[in-house]
């Protein structure tokens, strides 16, 4: 069921995109459904598209599917960004980065003109409480961790590559930590925060500035939340 509800929150973000537009794709299983039907446009269509892909993975699926790809060296700016989230509260505050892609995620997002979060109803909640993940150096994951821990965080952990008992490298090369930092009540606080630890990157809470709006797929269809 949750895939039929992340499948219509994609399709109905694709319809938004126009003739001409550079767009920025995002990462995980929910924007897979956009690439997959952004590929049927520019089939059907013939729509003249370009995209900006936030991991390796997306990049490896819009090229299967026939979009042409670009960079931020070709473009400034993305004219619509198509991207998932983890949890989605009713401010439009996110976390993003469960699936291990965050940071080119938030340069897309800060470089769109238009912001769209696809999600199923599931990950609608209140407030937002779940571990956040953060992008830090290698060098640093430590000094990063014990940082983390006094500014609140009630735990700390070291995210693991699947099957293996070695760390996660992500797409950029550094590791990522998720930090428990229970319901959180300011999280444009704590983003900034979090931003401000020397070997930390980029963290995966987003500001509901950045959200244009959210499509979520619910069992009566797609419903749209605006700032
Ligand atoms: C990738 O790390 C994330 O930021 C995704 O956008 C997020 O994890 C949502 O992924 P799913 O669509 O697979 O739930």
């Amino acid at each position: 069921m949750s895939e039929r509800l992340k499948q219509i929150a994609a399709e109905s973000a694709v319809e938004l995109v126009r003739d001409g537009d550079v767009v920025g794709l995002g990462t995980g299983s929910t924007t897979y459904y956009a690439i997959r039907a952004l590929g049927e446009r520019i089939r059907r269509e013939g729509l003249s598209i370009k995209a900006i892909p936030t991991s390796v993975d997306t990049r490896i699926h819009a090229l299967e599917f026939g979009i042409p790809i670009t960079t931020f060296e070709e473009f400034e700016q993305v004219d619509i960004a198509i991207d998932g989230a983890d949890q989605v509260s009713g401010k439009l505050e996110l976390v993003k980065g469960g699936g291990g892609a965050l940071f080119r995620e938030k340069v897309v997002a800060c470089n769109a003109k238009r912001f769209i979060v696809i999600a199923d109803e599931s990950k609608l909640v209140e407030r937002l409480s779940m571990p956040i993940p953060i992008e830090v150096l290698p060098f640093a994951w430590r000094v990063a961790e014990r940082e983390l821990v006094k500014i609140g965080a009630k735990s700390v952990a070291l995210r693991r590559a699947k099957g293996k008992v070695g760390p996660l490298i992500t797409d950029n090369g550094n590791y990522l930590l998720d930090a428990d930092f229970g319901e959180i009540s300011e999280p444009e606080k704590l983003e900034a925060r979090i931003n401000r630890i020397v070997g930390v990157l980029e963290n995966g809470l987003f500001s509901p500035e950045l959200v244009s709006e959210v499509r979520l797929g619910t069992k009566e269809g797609v419903r749209v939340l605006t700032p």
